[in-house]
Parts: C-alpha cells; structure tokens; sequence
C-alpha cells in the first residue's frame, strides 16, 4: 500500500509529481522516488523523506513533461535505494511504479533472469520492467497489456519509456488508481489527496483496465484490447476528509480496510486450492528439531498471541505458550536451542518486545518475527520474518494490522503442523480463503446497529465485561482493550466460567456485557453463564455464529457473524468490536485517532 503519482501535460513534471507524493506523506513510507523523460529517462530516488528527494534538484530541474513518482511502504525486500521506485528494465528506457504484490514474481524473475534479464532489486515491482520490455514491439500499451497477463497479484502500475515521451500507461488490478482531468495535463494517484491541488474531477480506472494517457486525451481500453468509457467523478473531499478517503477517521478507515489488508496477507501464501507456500519465509531448519514455542508481544499483537497459542496448542504436540514480553524479559523461563520464539509485533520497534526476544536468542532460541514494518529492528534481528502486509496503520489504535496478525498465525499453524505431523486441516485454509467477503459482508450488515448500541449503551457505561470461553476469551480481550484504549471506558474481559468464582457481584441491572459465543464445543456452557448474567438482569450483547439457537432467554441483542471454521472466528467477530469501541468513544467525543497516553510505537520499557 505504496503511493503512486504520474503526470502528463504541460509543465515540467518533477514539481506536480512531488506535490502529489508530499499529499501522500501522511501513509508512511519509507523511500520514494520519480522517474522524468526527458528525452532519456532521468530517474530520482532516495532512501528517505520527500524532503531529501526534493534536495536532489537543488542544481535544476529536469524539463520533462512526463513523470512517476511513488512513495514505497516496503513489502519485498528492505527499504534502500535500490528498493526505491522507479523500477527500470535492463536498457533503463522503460520505468516502472507499483502498488500492491506480485505473487509469482519469484517465478517470474528466474523466467526472465534465464533470459538473460539483470535485475538491480529484491522488489516484485521490477519483474514489470523487464516483462514490459520483453514484450515492447514499438507499442507500450500494447506491451503492459502482455506484461500483466503473465502477473498473479494484486496491482496499479504506472508506465513510462524514453521511447515514448507523451505517453503514461496505467493500469490497475484490485488496488486503487485514479485520474486526475486537467487542462491538456493529467495527474494519476493510487490516492485522492494528491490529485486535490489540481483538480476535483477524475476518473476512476476498474480492474483490469488500461488507461494510454497523453496531453491530449485518456484512452481506456480493458484485457480484450475493447475501448472503454472510464466513469467519472466529483470530489467533494476536503483534503483532510480525502487522506482518509471520506472516513471520518484514519481508525474507521483501517476498520473498513480490512477485507482488503487480509487478501494482501494471504496474497501468494495460500492458493485458490487451499495449497500453503511459506517454505520461501519459514525455512524448514526454524521448525526443525523444535520442542517449545513462546509467543511473545504486548497489548492487541499479545491477544494474537493467545490466539497463535491456541491454534498450535490444538494442532500439534509442543509446548506452546503466550507471553507479555514485559513479563518475560524479567521472569525465569525455560528457553534453549529447541524454543522457538515467536514475536509478533505491528511496529517491530516495541521496546519490551525486542527486550524479550534479545533475551530468548541469547539463550539459543530460534527467533519468527510476525511484524507489519518491513526493515524493523525485530525483523532485523529475527532469523525468519512473516510480515502482515496489512499496509501502514495511522490510527493508534491496532485493527487491521491485528487480524492480519491472527491471519498470519492461522497459515503458520497449518504449516508447522504440515512440518510436524505431514498433513494439516484443509478445512482451515480453505475457509481463510473466505474471511476477507466475511468481513466485507460484516462491515456491511452490522455497522449501524453497532454504532447504535455503542453510542447509547457502552458510551454511558462505567464498567463492562467481555464474556468468551476458550479461543472466544482471546477476542473477548482484545474487545475490551480497545474499548478502554480509545473510549476510556473501564472494561473487562473474562473467561465465562469464572464469573460465578467473584466478579458475579459486579453483574447489577443494565451493566453491558458483551458475549462471544463462536466455539461449537463450548457454546451450551457460555449460555449457561449468561443465564447467570440474566439472572442479575445484565445486559447481553451476544456475537455469535451459530444462527439456529435460540438466544432469547441469554442475550437482550444478538449479532451473527457468518459461520466459519472455529479457530477462524476471531477474525470476524474482531470486527463488531472495533466498530464497538470506535462508535462509543466518538459518542464520548474522543479523538480516535490518537487517544490519551498512548503511542503507535511503544520504544519505552
Ligand atoms: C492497541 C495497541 C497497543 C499495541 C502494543 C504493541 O491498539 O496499539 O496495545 O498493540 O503497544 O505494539 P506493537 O504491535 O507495535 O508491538
């Protein structure tokens, strides 16, 4: 989830094109760079802020009138300048930016390698060049057209060549890229704010179309080579509304991100067929020999912590166990050279995290960091890295970047029982190929009674509990911690069975409980818990699965999230407690995104 600009038109291109990206800065990146024809290609990229890139036309200006940028957000390969886009082919006439992920890139490079391709990056992106200029025979349209059907993955792609110094070629493929109409120029973003300074009329380019853009017109044909009319758009965003693209926060956005954020984390590790392909991130000599795992994190990567341990708890023979590394790093634990140590951690910076983990390798363990920052120090430091590749998290609050998380360990499970055992639950894969439209339908069906039940229930609350037994405790904590991190309201989670050994005396008339009941196996004990609860006329927020029980004499609402395999449903039932916990705090009139005494990145013990 990268930032592309491209601009055709009248005027030098280098100052549209770092304008745009610098309306792209507040995604996080952390490299950018911009390709100019001018007639040669003249290519700008640093490992840094747009600043820098800016510094390197101290001297002039190059006076092309056709450029890419893009601000990169590391997927494949460390950020560095030789990451950096543009990406070009091995004559360097042809540049290349790119969103998304190229799944069979790795194939592809070897193709193209034996071919006698050199290639100057780690990046998926620069398989595109060189495929772009195998298969140029004078039209460059013609020959993205050919480059993408030979990719697997999700794309927008914008296209340049110093053969063609009027002509930007773009096309998209399940990631976003829009067209900004200009007076005889055109300016092309993967995101509304950087087109806003130029224009408030674009159009807006649909999977698998490819738009030959010129000075003079837009030509917008789709992968029959059939012209095509693009639709077109007003925009009526203010530029803060359009960086978070209509949402009313960064938090609501990533909330509604999520569908997307899975299907970039399952892209090329899971096959349609349910096949796992982790052997490239998870070398077999890291399970090797193993006879205990920790997973090791704090706060929302903690709570998939738990839930990584139950998955591996239930499928293999280890010793597994979920750890706060600001526990661990200061506890006596038994780790040697048979522990693997799974950290998992969004930022990969967490102090206590890397604290723990620096402790674990020093006593032999085999170090996994699960992390969403490419480069981090925890996946420097790691012996083998997962990243989510759920794209940069603004909001403090974690959302996408948490499923992603539970998405990650869900593949690592099957695949270390795979390692272990020699077979794994088909099942599981098969239905985690289903989460992300899960979630989509979710998001759709249940937003408004949420916010509904939030604005007016848990937003006048002073304390809640979140019910859930075995893997629905996990999702019940990390409900609760979003509640009190963002919407200040006390909160507390609890395995249902051990409210009658205590907090039962917290449970008076209209106290809000929030239930999870998705575990086939312990759902007729959950519902007797909750008729303890309706005893002491509690009131019950129920999320549950199964849709053919009758819940009326256990909840006072009911939220069905589809059914799913089990180990799978905190992935969805994560999602009405987000929205839970967003609507209450902005019913308390909280700034979600960034809420009191906490940070995105926690580098303090
Ligand atoms: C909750 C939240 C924190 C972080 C925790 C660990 O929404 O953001 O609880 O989850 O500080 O951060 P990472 O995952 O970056 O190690």
């Amino acid at each position: 989830m990268c930032g592309i600009v491209g601009y055709v038109g009248r005027t030098t291109a280098v100052q549209p094109l770092l304008k745009g990206l610098k309306k792209l800065e507040y995604r996080g990146y952390d490299s950018a760079g911009i390709a100019v024809v001018e007639p040669h290609l003249q290519v700008y990229k640093t490992q840094g802020r747009i600043a820098d890139l800016e510094a390197l036309f101290t001297k002039g200006v190059p006076q092309g009138t056709l450029g890419i940028g893009h601000t990169r957000w590391a997927t494949h390969g460390q950020p560095s300048w030789e990451n950096a886009h543009p990406h070009c082919d091995c004559s360097e006439e042809i540049a290349v930016v790119h969103n998304g992920i190229i799944e069979n890139y790795l194939e592809l490079r070897k193709e193209l390698e034996a071919e006698g391709h050199v290639f100057r990056s780690e990046t998926d992106t620069e398989v595109v060049s060189h495929l772009v200029e195998k298969y140029y025979e004078g039209d460059l349209g013609c020959a993205v057209q050919a480059a993408i059907a030979q990719l697997i993955g999700s794309y927008a792609l914008a296209v340049v060549s110093s053969r063609h110094p009027n002509e930007l070629i773009a096309v998209r493929q399940d990631s976003p890229l829009v067209i900004g109409v200009g007076e005889e120029e055109y300016i092309l973003a993967s995101d509304v704010p950087a087109l806003l300074d130029f224009t408030r009329t674009a159009w807006v380019l649909d999977d698998g179309q490819v738009a030959r853009i010129t000075r003079e017109s837009v030509v917008v044909f789709d992968q029959h080579g059939e012209q095509q009319k693009p639709q077109t758009i007003r925009i009526n965003w203010d530029p803060v509304q359009a960086e978070k693209e209509g949402y009313a926060h960064f938090m609501l956005k990533e909330i509604h991100e999520q569908p997307r954020a899975i299907r970039q984390t399952l892209a090329g590790r899971l096959g349609v067929r349910g096949n796992l392909q982790l052997a490239e991130e998870i070398p077999a000599d890291l399970l090797h020999g193993i006879t205990d795992v920790h997973l090791i994190a704090c706060g929302t990567a903690y709570h998939a912590a738990l839930y990584g341990a139950y998955l591996l708890q239930d499928s293999t023979d280890l010793q597994v166990h979920a750890e706060l590394a600001s526990e661990y790093r200061y506890k006596r634990v038994r780790v040697d050279d048979r522990t693997l140590a799974i950290a998992i951690s969004q930022s990969g910076e967490t102090a206590d995290t890397l604290g723990a983990i620096r402790k674990a390798k020093a006593a032999g363990a085999r170090i996994l960091a699960i992390t969403n920052v490419v480069g981090s120090t925890l996946a420097r430091e790691a012996d083998a890295v997962m990243y989510t590749h759920a794209g940069p998290e603004i909001a403090v609050a974690s959302t996408k970047a948490y499923t992603a998380q539970l998405c990650c360990l869900g593949l690592l499970a099957a695949y270390v029982q795979l390692h272990l055992r020699g077979a794994y639950d088909p099942e599981l894969l098969r239905q985690l190929l289903e989460i992300p439209d899960q979630m989509a339908s979710i998001l759709q069906a249940c937003e408004e009674r949420v916010k509904e039940y939030a604005g007016q229930r848990l937003a006048a609350a002073s304390d809640t509990f979140y019910l859930g037994r075995g893997l629905d405790l996990a999702s019940a904590m990390e409900g609760q911690l979003k509640l009190k991190e963002i919407a200040y309201v006390h909160a507390e989670a609890l395995p249902a069975g051990e409210l009658k050994h205590g907090t039962l005396a917290l449970i008076e008339p209209g106290v809000p409980i929030v239930a999870l009941a998705t575990q086939p196996h312990l759902l007729d004990k959950l519902l007797s818990n909750l008729r303890e609860v309706k005893a002491r006329n509690g009131e019950v927020f129920l999320i549950a699965m199964d849709g053919e029980r009758d819940y009326s004499q256990t909840a006072d609402e009911v939220l069905l999230v589809p059914p799913t395999h089990p180990m799978l449903a905190p992935l969805l039932t994560a999602l009405p407690m987000q929205l839970m916990a967003y609507y209450a705090a902005t019913a308390r009139g909280h700034d979600v995104d960034k809420p009191r005494n906490l940070a995105k990145s926690v580098t303090v013990e």
